[in-house]
C-alpha cells in the first residue's frame, strides 16, 4: 500500500474508531487530555473479547501458567530493585523556534553508546549541526535533557514518592514466593497478569499506539538455569504469533526485530519484538526477552527474601531464569481494526466499510432487527428473540431506519450475524439471518436459531 494512502487510512480508522463508539478522545467537552483516550461501548467489549482469548490460550489451557491481579501502588523499593528509578529515561529535545517536543532518538536514530549520559551529549551534537525541526524546518534545538517516565504521586501514611507501574511485570517477581509457596508450580511454569501500565510517554502518537496509560498482557515464564532454552524462546514467539493471527492480524503484516546484541542489557541473552505493520509504518507489538535471572535476584537484594525454586527432580535449590513474553492490549486493538478494515464496492454501485473480525473478536455477536419499527407483532418478537439469544451471546437490538442502514452499521462495527423478523415469520416462525462477509441470506426457524449462532460463531 502506498505511504499515502497509509497515512489516510489512520485517519478512516480514528474517524470509525470516533463514530461507531469504539475509541474517543477522553475529556473532549473539556479540550482532551493529553492524547488520552476512552474506549467506548464496541472499544470495551473489543478489549475485554481480547483479554479473554488471551486468556484462555496464555492460562486456561496451559496447565504450566498460572494467573495473578496485583496492585498499580506497588512498594516503590520494587522500581529501585528493577532498576527504573534510576534508569527509566528517555531522552527529550525542544525545537526552540515552533516549540514543538521530541523524543531525541526519534529523530537521531543511529546510536551506539550504551550509556545515557553518553548518549544525551552525542544527540545534542547531531541536532545541533544542523539537523531541521520536521515540524517547521529551523534547526534551533535546546540541550537533550533525560526524563524519567515515571509516574509519580504520594501515598498516605508512607513516607517518600510511590509510582504508578511502569510495567505489570514487577507485581509478578516481587510475588514470585508467595506464589511458590501456595500454588503447586513446577519448574517450567509461568505467571501471567494483565492490567494497567503508566509511562510518562514525551510524546503519545499514533491513536492508541503510544499512549501514557496502557494495558498489558505480561507473562514472566520461570526455566531451569541450564535448560535448552532456545527451542522455549522460539515456542514463544510461535505462540504470540499465532495469537496475533487469532485477531485477524495477517502474516505477511507480522516480522520480527531482534535487538543488536550491543544494545541489549548485559542480563539479557536474546530479546526480539514482533512488529506489525500499522498503517504508520511497522511498529512493536509484542516483546520476547530471555532476562537470565536478572529480575529475581534483584528483588532477593533489595527485599532481603530468598527467592528461590526447589527442584524436586535435581533436589537442590536454584533462582530459575526467566523469558517474558509481553504484548500491549492496546497496540492488540489497533492490530484489530487496522487488520479487519475493509471498503468494498458492491455490486449495487454502493460502498460499504466492514470490519472483518474473527468471530471471537467482534464486539456484538448478532444484531436483531425487527424490519419495521411501528409494527408491534414484529418488534415484540425480535425483543423476545433478543432477550433469549442475549443469555449467551452480546447482542444487540436496533429498529433505527430501513434494515439496509442498520446492515451497514452492524458492518462497520463487525457484527458477524444480522437476524430480522418480518412478517413471514408471524406466519412460518422464521427469520432471515444476514452473514457480515459473503452478504447472503438464509431462512432459519427460530426454534433452530441459536444452535445455528453457536456452530457459525464457533467455526
Ligand atoms: N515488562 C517488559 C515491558 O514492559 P516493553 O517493551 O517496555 O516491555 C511491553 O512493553 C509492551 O507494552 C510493548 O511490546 C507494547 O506492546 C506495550 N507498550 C509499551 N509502551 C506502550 C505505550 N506507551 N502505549 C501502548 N502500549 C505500550
Amino acid at each position: 500500500m502506498a505511504e499515502q494512502n497509509k497515512e489516510n487510512m489512520m485517519e478512516k480508522i480514528v474517524s470509525l474508531c470516533k463514530r461507531r463508539g469504539f475509541v474517543f478522545p477522553t475529556s473532549e467537552i473539556y479540550g482532551g487530555f493529553a492524547n488520552s483516550y476512552s474506549y467506548g461501548p464496541y472499544g470495551t467489549e473489543l478489549k475485554n473479547n481480547i483479554k479473554k482469548m488471551w486468556w484462555k490460550k496464555f492460562v486456561q489451557k496451559r496447565p504450566d501458567i498460572v494467573g495473578m491481579d496485583g496492585p498499580i501502588l506497588l512498594n516503590p523499593k520494587t522500581w529501585e530493585a528493577s532498576g527504573h528509578t534510576e534508569g527509566f529515561n528517555d531522552a527529550m529535545v525542544d525545537c526552540k523556534n515552533c516549540k514543538r517536543r521530541y523524543r531525541a532518538d526519534h529523530l537521531v536514530k543511529e546510536l551506539t553508546e550504551e550509556d545515557m549520559e553518553g548518549e544525551l551529549e552525542r544527540m545534542t551534537k547531531t541536532l545541533q549541526s544542523g539537523l531541521k525541526c520536521p515540524e517547521c524546518g529551523k534547526s534551533d534545538w535546546t540541550e537533550v535533557r533525560k526524563m524519567s517516565q515515571m509516574f509519580k504521586t504520594e501515598m498516605n501514611g508512607f513516607d517518600g514518592s510511590v509510582y504508578l507501574r511502569p510495567e505489570t511485570a514487577g507485581a509478578i517477581f516481587s510475588d514470585f514466593k508467595n506464589i511458590v509457596d501456595s500454588v503447586r508450580v513446577k519448574v517450567p511454569f509461568g505467571i501471567a497478569q494483565i492490567g494497567k501500565a503508566f509511562r510518562n510517554e514525551i510524546v503519545a502518537r499514533n491513536f492508541i499506539f503510544r499512549i501514557r496509560e496502557f494495558e498489558q498482557m505480561e507473562i514472566e515464564y520461570f526455566i531451569e538455569p541450564e535448560t535448552e532454552w532456545e527451542p522455549i524462546f522460539e515456542k514463544w514467539l510461535q505462540d504470540q504469533e499465532e495469537f496475533a493471527l487469532s485477531i485477524g492480524a495477517k502474516e505477511e503484516d507480522l516480522r520480527r526485530y531482534e535487538h543488536p546484541k550491543a544494545k541489549l542489557s548485559h542480563y539479557s541473552k536474546k530479546t526480539i519484538d514482533i512488529e506489525y505493520n500499522f498503517p504508520f509504518g511497522f511498529g512493536e507489538l509484542f516483546g520476547l526477552a530471555h532476562r537470565g535471572d536478572f529480575d529475581l535476584m534483584q528483588h532477593s537484594k533489595f527485599s532481603g527474601q530468598k527467592l528461590e525454586y526447589f527442584d524436586p527432580v535435581k533436589n537442590q535449590w536454584y533462582v530459575p531464569h526467566v523469558l517474558e513474553p509481553t504484548v500491549g492490549l492496546d497496540r492488540l486493538i489497533l492490530t484489530a481494526i487496522c487488520a479487519g478494515y475493509a471498503e468494498e464496492k458492491l455490486e449495487n454501485g454502493e460502498e460499504r466499510i466492514v470490519l472483518r473480525f474473527p468471530k471471537a473478536v467482534a464486539p456484538i455477536k448478532v444484531a436483531v432487527f425487527p424490519l419495521m419499527k411501528n409494527k408491534p407483532e414484529l418488534v415484540d418478537k425480535a425483543k423476545e428473540i433478543f432477550e433469549n439469544l442475549s443469555e449467551n451471546f452480546m447482542c444487540e437490538f436496533d429498529d433505527n431506519g430501513n434494515v439496509g442502514k442498520r446492515y451497514r452499521r452492524q458492518d462497520e462495527i463487525g457484527t458477524p450475524y444480522c437476524v430480522t423478523v418480518d412478517f413471514e415469520s408471524l406466519d412460518d416462525d422464521a427469520v432471515t439471518v444476514r452473514d457480515r462477509d459473503t452478504m447472503k441470506q438464509e431462512r432459519i426457524k427460530i426454534a433452530e436459531l441459536e444452535n445455528y449462532l453457536a456452530k457459525k460463531l464457533s467455526e
